[in-house]
């Protein structure tokens, strides 16, 4: 499909070498936007200037949340290439979400190419900085001007960039994480495992308590029992109990993350020992009273590998392989952000570059 370019009149000055980015606070010069509507299919995609959309006060995306959304990333490599891992992952992801929400599927060749597209455009945002990378944002939502409750007619499909740092201030410093006891974030048969707003939105009052106890992230419990670990506001999470890697098992209430699948793999390529099943807080609790909970870590796009340091439950406080990052997460670190970044051979064939 052709894709209209627009030109900005405006270009934006670009974060200088050394500025420190945050997270999603800065956007690029230009956005990709393409329409749905019912009887056309997904029409005229167009590259842009980033700016203010106009949309009804009644848009059903406003009042009952039919969004979606992706999250990925743009790498510098050392020789000035410009990267992506496992973009192939996001998309198929982002119609698994579409399926979930009865928003229509989107051709993943065509969402590859509108990326494609607008990272030609938009290379040069991609920072050099270390750690420092392009944090790509597609997302759909629906737009029919409509109070009735019922899935859209049109949608807007819209790609934004975003060159950001780490996501956690304490970057690769272990994070502290507080399990919550009195929120759930998503039951199986919920929409858990899609991409969407409405559970971020459902996860805001427990990470709002956490932060006023000073702890960076919740770790959810199961939407039933409160038993079983479920994932991070913004990671999957991961244990290493005697020597074996575990992590939940997919059950359809937490994000199948890509970070986690490419962790799991990277592991077991190292005959690591790696279990995907349900794992009790109360388990964790006598595994560390054990002296066998050797390392906790969360995997997420933007939290990459987090070494978790300090995990509370209820009034017991567990500090994890003394609050300093583990030989397992050091390791696995150095080996997504080295093929990320291009400085360890891509043996597993996951970055595509961006030509
Ligand atoms: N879980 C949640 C709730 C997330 O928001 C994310 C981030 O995208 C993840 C897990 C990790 O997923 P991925 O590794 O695909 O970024
Ligand atoms: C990501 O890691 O891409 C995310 O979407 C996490 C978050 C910023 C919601």
């Amino acid at each position: 499909m052709e894709i209209k370019f627009t030109k900005s009149e405006n270009l934006k000055k670009k974060p200088e070498p050394g500025q420190k980015l945050g997270f999603g606070n800065i956007f690029t010069d230009y956005m990709l936007v393409m329409p749905y509507d019912e009887g056309k299919g997904w029409h005229d995609p167009e590259i842009k200037p980033y700016a203010p959309i106009e949309l009804s006060p009644a848009s059903m995306c406003l009042h009952y949340g039919q969004t979606v959304f992706e999250g990925m990333k743009a790498y510098r490599t050392a020789d000035n290439k410009i990267q992506l891992f496992r973009p192939e992952e996001n998309f198929k992801r982002l119609n698994q979400s579409n399926e979930r929400l009865v928003i229509p599927q989107l051709p993943e060749e065509l969402a590859m190419e509108c990326l494609m597209e607008l990272l030609k455009v938009e290379k040069d945002w991609v920072p050099s900085n270390d750690g420092e990378s392009l944090y790509i944002r597609p997302f759909i939502f629906a737009v029919d001007p409509f109070l009735g409750v019922r899935p859209g007619n049109s949608y807007l499909f819209i790609i934004i960039l975003s060159p950001s740092g780490a996501y956690y201030e304490s970057g690769l410093n272990p994070v502290n994480i507080y399990v919550e006891n009195k929120y759930v974030r998503a039951v199986r048969g919920g929409m858990g495992y899609a991409k969407t707003g409405g559970n971020y939105a459902a996860s805001l009052i427990g990470q709002d308590e956490a932060h006023k106890q000073n702890f960076s992230q919740v770790l959810w419990l199961d939407g039933v029992e409160q038993k079983y670990i479920e994932e991070v506001g913004a990671m999957n999470i991961f244990f290493v109990i005697d020597g074996e890697v575990v992590t939940p098992m997919l059950q359809g209430s937490i994000l199948p993350g890509i970070t986690r699948k490419s962790a799991i793999e990277v592991c077991k390529s190292w005959g690591l020992k790696v279990s995907e099943r349900r794992i009790s807080i109360q388990e964790i609790s006598d595994a560390y009273d054990a002296g066998k909970l050797q390392e906790v870590f969360g995997t997420g796009t933007a939290a990459v590998i987090s070494p978790v340091g300090i995990l509370k439950w209820g009034d017991k406080l567990m500090e994890i392989n003394g609050n300093k990052i583990g030989d397992i997460s050091q390791k696995l670190y150095d080996t997504m952000t080295g093929i990320q970044w291009g400085k360890v051979e891509d043996t597993f064939n996951w970055t595509v570059e961006v030509k």
